[in-house]
């Protein structure tokens, strides 16, 4: 055993350590919601996925008791031995009706999906096209694969221009982007993207887990919202963040991708079925979610109130003026993380994101409004981070 290799990753967390550049888990006691408590102390939660709220929503914590009676707790097994039950068949069925898609097969996660469908479609012969910003689970996946790859400048429409041309002469080219930039809380310009896949033949792979349930007028995410739903042939997401957020992915898409899927895609074929409790809870959070207009309204609202004070606060912000991720820019991950630590002891979560997760020299403090806040807590969040903006000099 080489225990060298121990001492050298010591080292190496020290180094981060002394960088200030570690990752701290900060341990919830209670449920993922609007305010948090950690250590003791009540924080408002400014940081999570939990778009819609849905997370410790009443509702949802009912169907999943209810899913745990009728279901059970665990499958035990894979899906094509004895890990199917109705319920992931009727998941996948109304995944499909709700997003307008053939068919739609689940996974453990989005990691998975995304982890599992370049290696299994595509071949040495073809060329994948995908946006440099794209989810580590895209770039992951596409390391498993065999195809040329191509990695085109972020959002450049002339890149991707240019990278299709190179790949003409593979059989098959398969563009593939995030719907929603995650660390910008920029959308895909995805008419631009169609057009081009359309001019030279090539299939379009959106991973909308940044958009699904709350993006688009009924929640279809960022193809609905930009009305080119039936120009993307594959869909891939999450039920980790806006659909209740405990786990589970999912790729929608044209019929005979989806059955390709089950017969070759790895994680499918080779890691446990979605959890039963997880499974019956989606069913009736689609529902809630195709109910959803208020509560997307509503949202909405949030995400106008905070961009609208932040802006006249004079922060430097970025993101889509309708996406509920609002990157506040710092520049250095020193100042970042110390004006993050600061927000926690001022009572509000919010978490700093610096090299290599985001380019160097471009930390931030990723906000994040959730429907789980109430309009009383946003406006204390805005309030605080004003106020401790200004003590960092981050503001005037
Ligand atoms: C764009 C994107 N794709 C995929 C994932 C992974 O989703 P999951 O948590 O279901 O594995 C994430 C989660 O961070 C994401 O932001």
């Amino acid at each position: 055993m080489s225990y060298q290799l121990l001492t050298e990753l010591d080292n190496r967390l020290q180094e981060i350590n002394s960088q200030g550049l570690h990752k701290i888990e900060y341990p919830i006691d209670g449920p993922q919601q609007g305010t948090v408590t950690i250590h003791e102390k009540p924080l408002i939660n400014m940081c999570s996925n939990n778009y819609l709220g849905l997370a410790a929503d009443p509702r949802v914590l009912i169907s999943a008791h209810e899913a745990l009676d009728s279901h059970g707790y665990g499958m035990a097994s894979v899906r094509f031995i004895c890990g199917t039950q109705n319920i992931h068949k009727q998941l996948e069925d109304a995944l499909s009706n709700f997003l307008r898609r053939d068919d739609t097969i689940l996974f453990s996660s989005c990691f998975d999906a995304n982890a599992a469908i370049f290696e299994a479609i595509l071949t040495a012969d073809d060329c994948v096209l995908s946006d440099e910003l794209n989810h580590a689970s895209i770039i992951d996946g596409i390391r498993l694969c065999k195809a040329t790859r191509k990695r085109y400048r972020h959002g450049d429409m002339g890149h991707l221009e240019e990278c299709l041309k190179q790949a003409e002469s593979c059989t098959h080219r398969l563009i593939v982007t995030d719907g929603v930039f995650s660390m910008d809380g920029t959308l895909a310009k995805l008419p631009e993207i169609c057009a081009l896949a359309e001019k030279y033949n090539a299939l379009v792979m959106v991973d909308d887990s940044h958009a699904t349930g709350f993006m688009g007028p009924k929640g279809r995410g960022t193809p609905e919202m930009f009305e080119v739903e039936d120009r993307v042939h594959i869909l891939s997401g999450t039920l980790g963040k806006a659909l209740g957020g405990a786990s589970g992915g999912y790729i929608s898409g044209k019929a005979s991708i989806i059955s390709w899927l089950r017969q070759r895609a790895r994680p499918y074929l080779f890691s446990n079925s979605l959890a039963p409790v997880i499974t019956k809870t989606s069913l009736h959070i689609l529902k809630i979610v195709q109910d959803g207009d208020a509560m997307r309204q509503s949202l909405q609202h949030k995400v106008r109130e905070a961009r609208q004070r932040l802006l006249a606060a004079r922060f430097h912000i970025l993101g889509h003026p309708e996406h509920p991720i609002i990157p506040i820019m710092i520049g250095d991950a020193i100042p970042a993380e110390a004006f993050a630590k600061d927000l926690i002891s001022a009572g509000i979560l919010a978490i700093s994101f610096s090299y290599p997760v985001v380019p160097l020299h471009k930390a931030r403090v990723r906000l994040q409004i959730s429907e789980g806040l109430s309009m009383e807590d946003l406006s204390t969040a805005l309030d605080t981070l004003i106020e401790v903006a200004r003590k960092h000099t981050l503001i005037p």
